[in-house]
């Protein structure tokens, strides 16, 4: 039987890392060496320094590897590492078409950085194939999505995108850090390279920074192996550890956060202070049809808004389960301003122009009973709307 005739469950457990083949130690050892010393001047190991390849961080990237469906995975020091080195396949000249509500640090990589080496981009809505289309210059070398998107959880259809990719002889990368390998697998959909913030949902606890990227294509595995080398940017073998342990409770862990999400987003939706919660299990989020079809749930993150920003700061202020913080996908239910946290590099007009009002919170539900949430939440709710309306922030 081989390791993809088992259950997704089942892979995160049960690989070629299950156990150290030297030891029977049922953990993958952490290999801390930064160079191997070589049998002879014309015989070299495996191994001959860890920026290129150390066995650690060699386990992380295939268990990725396997879990998306890839051939070839990579193991970074941070999301933006993995997501900063694949845009190096890029060169001068080249045009990306980017999707408009992206995570603000790519926003910030693309529209400041990329530009300044000549490599030009077009920001368009992804859920609008029509404009995507139109977006395409003779130089489109990459479409890049982001789906759910960061933080309207707007959907963009994958499949799609690959196709118009293809058509043009362009890449197509995706964030998957919002779904994980466990809802959703992108390159079984047609993209070409999956990118992951592991800090999030795979290493789970908030204890990690750390980024994956996986291939299908061994060429371009190739090319992104030379890049990983080339900038060095690679992900220190303790962190490499953390992920691996977090993914293999991965499972376990999003489909409880999901079922938590489900109930918290149902109880914001029906409350009179919320004006509107994006979220993709919801019938009437208008690509509910289209992030049914290609994941297997609408996953543990949110976003809503209030009725005003003295609210939202009320709110905040009163609320006390979730911690108040950057980051998303661990245990704890995470909450975040994305105005004044993950967004904060994208300047203010440009936030307004993409919907991404400053009463708006993101929540990313973790492990916490749903009832006691839904119970906190009711609670600062009913505290910070008298105390806004007194200060006459509320209509
Ligand atoms: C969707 C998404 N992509 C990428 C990143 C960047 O990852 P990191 O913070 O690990 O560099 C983040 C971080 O919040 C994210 O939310």
């Amino acid at each position: 039987m081989s390791n993809h005739d088992y259950s997704f469950e089942t892979q995160l457990l049960h690989n070629q890392y299950k156990f150290d083949p030297a030891t029977g130690g049922v953990s993958v050892p952490v290999q801390y060496a930064s160079t191997y010393h070589q049998p002879s001047v014309d015989k070299f190991g495996k191994y001959d320094y860890s920026r290129s390849l150390n066995p650690t961080r060699e386990a992380v990237e295939e268990i990725i590897a396997g879990l998306e469906g890839g051939t070839r995975g990579f193991a970074f020091s941070s999301g933006m590492a993995a997501i900063s080195t694949a845009f190096l396949l890029l060169s001068q000249g080249d045009h990306v078409v980017v999707t408009e509500d992206v995570y603000g640090g790519t926003f910030r990589m693309v529209s400041q950085v990329l530009t300044r080496f000549g490599i030009e981009h077009t920001f368009v809505d992804m859920t609008d194939l029509a404009a995507v289309k139109e977006a395409v210059r003779p130089n489109t070398k990459l479409f890049y999505a982001e789906t759910p998107s960061n933080p309207l959880m707007k959907v963009t259809d994958i499949q799609a995108i690959s196709d118009i990719a293809k058509e043009h002889g362009a890449l197509t990368f995706v964030d998957n850090t919002f779904m994980t390998p466990y809802l959703q697998r992108p390159l079984e959909l047609g993209a070409d390279i999956v990118l992951h913030s592991a800090t999030k949902f795979l290493g789970g606890h908030s204890d990690t920074v750390s980024g994956l990227a996986v291939v299908k294509d061994e060429e371009l595995g190739n090319r992104l192996y030379s890049l990983q080398n080339a900038f060095g940017a690679v992900l220190g073998v303790q962190d490499a550890w953390l992920v691996m342990r977090g993914i293999k409770t991965l499972s376990v862990r999003m489909q409880q956060s999901q079922e938590n999400a489900i109930k918290i987003a149902n109880f914001l939706k029906d409350h009179p202070l919320v004006k509107k919660v994006h979220y993709p299990g919801f019938e009437d989020h208008p690509q509910y049809e289209i992030h049914k079809k290609q994941s297997y749930g609408p996953g543990a993150v949110l976003s809503f808004e209030l009725e005003s920003e003295q609210l939202l700061k009320d709110f905040v202020n009163n609320v006390k389960l979730p911690v108040f913080a950057v980051s998303l996908g661990a245990v704890e239910s995470i909450l975040s301003y994305p105005t004044k946290m993950s967004h904060a590099a994208m300047p203010a007009e440009v936030r307004e122009k993409r919907g991404i009002s400053d009463s708006l919170l993101r929540l990313s539900v973790g492990l916490e009973s749903a009832d006691d949430m839904i119970k906190d939440f009711e609670e600062s709710l009913r505290v910070s709307s008298a105390h806004a309306s007194h200060q006459g922030g509320i209509r």
